[in-house]
């Protein structure tokens, strides 16, 4: 039994706040009754009207993008900038999963299932990411060590699962970082290198789980296999 308001969203037909508008001034109805109550559960054999349009359970979608730098991966954006879901070509209303900053490039999933959506976004599944982050000077051995032991941020510490020196142009001085990480937070890799001193010029995440770019290039994208799907819905074990 689900809620009635996330059926409707999950359908497809609008957005969960405009189906909560809508059973509300009771333009819902389940099986021939209207219901005008928010709460109210219902299961995969309702028959659900929304302003007399029947609902239907929405074919779930799954894309894996290369998300190029200028595009912002929220839904809405409040200054009108280029959104990530404007790179796909769908009439289904997906969304992303977690967040790359604006200027941050690389792999990140978009699909309209909430349920794996939420899965693989909960702290407890301990997803691995892998980011490469171009450094604005060579990291040195010490904060090397200090990084991979782990940094706080917020009073939490962050201990990434890998680090990797990549690339270091001591001309430039730049270098190139390969770091693993399972958690979320908003910023966390450019939060990681500031509190060392360090700002990140640039950054690409490489690896979602056990998903790679491989030769998808910015801005390209392709449906996730159904295959692909099923392992990553091992993540709810
Ligand atoms: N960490 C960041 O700092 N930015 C991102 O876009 C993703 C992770």
């Amino acid at each position: 039994m689900e809620r009635l308001q996330k059926v409707i969203a999950e359908s497809g037909y609008c957005s969960r706040r405009k189906a909560e508008e809508l059973i509300s001034s009771g333009k819902v109805s389940v099986n021939g009754s209207i219901v005008s109550e928010l709460g109210t559960k219902v299961s995969g054999d309702d028959i659900i009207l929304v302003e007399n349009n029947p609902i239907k359970k929405e074919d779930k979608v799954y894309y894996l993008l290369n998300k190029p730098r200028g595009v912002v991966s929220t839904v809405d954006d409040e200054f009108d900038r280029k959104k990530i879901t404007d790179l796909i070509d769908t009439d289904k209303r997906i969304y992303p999963v977690g967040r790359l900053d604006y200027d941050t490039t690389g792999i990140i999933i978009l699909t309209n299932d909430g349920e794996l959506a939420n899965i693989l976004m909960h702290p407890s599944k301990s997803v691995e990411k892998t980011y490469v982050a171009k450094l604005n000077k060579v990291i040195t051995p010490k904060d090397q060590m200090i990084l991979k032991s782990g940094v706080k941020i917020d009073d939490v510490k962050c201990i990434p699962t890998r680090v990797k020196v990549k690339n270091v142009d001591t001309k430039k001085d730049t270098c190139l970082v390969e770091i693993t990480i399972v958690e979320g937070r908003n910023h966390i890799v450019k939060r990681v290198f500031e509190s060392l001193g360090y700002l990140v010029d640039k950054l690409t995440r490489t690896e979602y789980a056990f998903l790679r770019l491989d030769n998808l290039k910015s801005g390209e994208y392709r449906e996730l296999t159904t295959k692909e799907v099923k392992k990553l819905y091992e993540y709810k074990r």
